[in-house]
């Protein structure tokens, strides 16, 4: 009888599941090389969304922790999650891009190669796969695993003949969602014991609780290896906890092996960083049991809590987990996993906060909907593909094909930046968040800002922290309306923004300020974010309009703002708002032209910017015909729901 072995996810799925990723290195150091003597199959600690957390979030260089992680620890393999075209991101890189990042991982001491491909779509998988067979490191491909009418044993047996035939040096059940219940994960593995002649793998998250389960039969029916994490980063949407798997598996002829007391010890040292840094614990809900029927994954349910509660929805969690399922059967099937997940489940949130579905489809959505992300498993219904991409016909060919290799071409917008090979990469892969970094990176170096997580950074700058500018001279200005006369000064929207953001901030309801050229009436909403309320006192103006300025006018919709809110005024100035929070972009990439500039005509459907938001570009569009004559935001700017973006003079 063979002895199963483990693959600790601590340092990397583990707190992806639980701790939205926000490990830093520093955390880890302390205790790797007790980890290292426990005698694990493999530490699987980068990849999947630690990239991108570190520069985006931990201003951290991700190679770097491969690399420090690697001196401390010397024995047990250090495994990644690579997201086969994907990489790390979110959507399929050009293959010269995928043909530079894996030698690289490699070279920085990533020993097992975990490759998965989120419809397995095999054909996604064929660069990744050749670019680590290359590298001659373990090359460990996945079958991902989901519950659906076109998902099953044989769809994944022949899954996994496929990847075998292409060189997989051992087959990894991927269930990143918790949904194997103990029964099949036998049946499974036994079928691939049979079947297969590499070694199998079993991954799978707790969730709703079948794991320990699901581990325990696939032991049984012979699985090589399982994945398991250390007990305060254990349960809930992460992996099960090893120290429970192990002491099950004792003196039976799957004993691992492994010491319980050492495991311990380690357990320890994590439930104090728990404590220290206030990160949550697994718990498993109601909602988590349900996971049958959402099929959300680890990592998914806290992206979309942290999303909701940017939105300021949390309390609508049960709605984006109902419509999960519903989005997904309309978009065949796709199993939920990055980048899918996504697709999916942002989908589902702006079908929800919207109140009516597919109002607004994103452009991740569009792209699978085109095929770009790869075949889905069922075919989606003409209806919904019409109602997405319209008269548009699907691509039928593998979607990195579409794509120009990019990679020198990129280099080459850095090259003033980046100081290593490593830079190059990591530009390729996120250029805006790159670029930010490698700026905050140079600043340290030149000694003109002290080295800090961006977290912090935000904690720093919380509001009530420091009293702001405007607030003394708000409190001041009470009763509720604030009168604000400059005779003859022009306006400008710095101004404007002032205004905007000092009665955000205060408890100032309503600003009325009037100049030669411009009346403005800014007013709190009945919701938090109130986004103001222009007007222009131009001679055309009607005053029938059926618009006032006093304290009891309504001009103020109270309503959810539905997609890129749009108030019209009464001089035909059109303001169009954050349909949500994000980052405002106004180029679809750091080089390209804006998409509008002040006095630029629009057409209704026209782009005018991108507001970054749960990690998918949203592309906001007029809706309406006219001419710009504001940009309120400044480029990569933070932005609130219902914040004012830009004011459109329409033609009617
Ligand atoms: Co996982």
């Amino acid at each position: 009888m063979k002895r199963p072995r483990i693959t600790d996810t601590t340092l990397r799925d583990a707190h992806q599941s639980l701790w939205a990723t926000r490990m830093r290195t520093e955390d880890m150091l302390p205790i790797l090389e007790e980890i290292d003597k426990v005698g694990y199959f493999s530490l699987e600690m980068w990849g999947g969304a630690t990239f991108d957390v570190c520069i985006r979030y931990l201003n951290e260089d991700p190679w770097e922790r491969i690399r420090t992680i690697k001196k401390y620890v010397k024995q047990t393999p250090l495994q990644m999650l690579l997201r086969g075209q994907n990489i790390v991101g979110y959507a399929n890189y050009p293959d010269d891009v995928v043909e530079a990042f894996v030698p690289m991982a490699a070279e920085c001491g990533i020993d097992i190669f975990r490759v998965f491909d989120a419809l397995n779509d095999v054909r996604n998988l064929d660069v990744p796969v050749r670019a680590v067979k290359k590298t001659g490191k373990h090359l460990q491909a996945c079958v991902v695993y989901t519950l659906s009418p076109v998902h099953t044993y044989e769809h994944y047996l022949e899954t996994a003949l496929r990847l075998q035939d292409m060189g997989a040096d051992s087959i990894c059940i991927k269930d990143m969602a918790g949904m194997i219940a103990p029964y099949v994960a036998y049946d499974l593995v036994s079928l691939f014991k049979e079947k297969l002649d590499v070694p199998i793998q079993l991954h799978t998250h707790y969730i709703g609780g079948m794991a320990i389960g699901a581990c325990l039969k696939a032991v049984e029916a012979g699985v090589d290896v399982f994945d398991a994490c250390s007990g305060p980063l254990a349960f809930g949407s992460s992996q099960p906890p090893v120290e429970t798997l192990v002491r099950a598996l004792q003196g039976t002829p799957w004993d691992p092996g492994l010491d319980i007391h050492h495991l311990f010890e380690i357990a320890n040292y994590w439930e104090e960083l728990r404590r220290r840094r206030g990160f949550e614990r697994g718990v498993t809900r109601i909602s988590d049991m349900k996971v049958f029927d959402h099929q959300v994954p680890g990592g998914m349910i806290t992206n979309l809590v942290i999303q909701l509660e940017e939105q300021k929805a949390l309390h609508r969690m049960n709605d984006v987990l109902e419509e999960i399922p519903r989005v997904r059967a309309e978009l065949g099937y796709p199993p939920l996993v990055t980048p899918t997940s996504q697709v999916v489940g942002i989908q589902a949130v702006l079908n929800v906060l919207l109140g009516e579905r597919y109002k607004m489809v994103p452009q991740e959505v569009k792209d699978y909907v085109r095929g770009f992300y790869g075949r889905p498993p069922a075919p989606i219904k003409d209806e919904i593909k019409h109602l997405i991409i319209g008269e548009e016909e699907p691509i039928t060919c593998r979607p990195a094909d579409l794509l120009e290799c990019r990679f020198e071409k990129m280099k080459e917008e850095i090259r003033d930046l980046a100081e290593s090979e490593e830079d190059y990469i990591t530009y390729a892969l996120f250029p805006q968040i790159a670029k930010k970094f490698f700026e905050y990176r140079l600043k340290v170096r030149n000694g003109e800002i002290q080295p800090i997580a961006e977290e912090d950074q935000k904690e720093a700058a919380r509001p009530e922290e420091a009293p702001k500018k405007g607030q003394d001279a708000a409190r001041a200005a009470k009763p509720e309306i604030s009168q604000v006369s400059r005779e003859g000064g022009a306006m400008n929207v710095e101004d404007v923004k002032e205004f905007i953001r000092l009665i955000h901030e205060t408890n100032v309801n309503e600003l009325h300020i009037e100049t030669a050229s411009m009346k403005v009436n800014i007013r709190k909403g009945v919701f938090n974010e109130a986004p103001p309320v222009f007007s222009d006192p131009g001679p055309a103006q009607p005053a029938s309009s059926g618009f006032s300025h006093g304290p009891g006018s309504d001009s103020l919709n109270p309503a959810f703002p539905p997609e890129t809110a749009v108030r019209e005024r009464p001089a035909n100035l059109v303001e169009v708002a954050a349909p949500m929070v994000g980052t405002f972009y106004r180029a679809p990439a750091p080089d390209a032209p804006p998409f509008v500039e002040v006095g630029t005509k629009v057409r209704k459907g026209d782009t005018l910017c991108i507001i970054e938001a749960m990690k998918l570009m949203n592309e906001i569009e007029a809706e309406c015909e006219g001419e710009v004559v504001e940009i309120l935001v400044e480029n990569a700017q933070p932005v609130e729901f219902g914040q004012a973006l830009f004011l459109i003079a329409s033609e009617l």
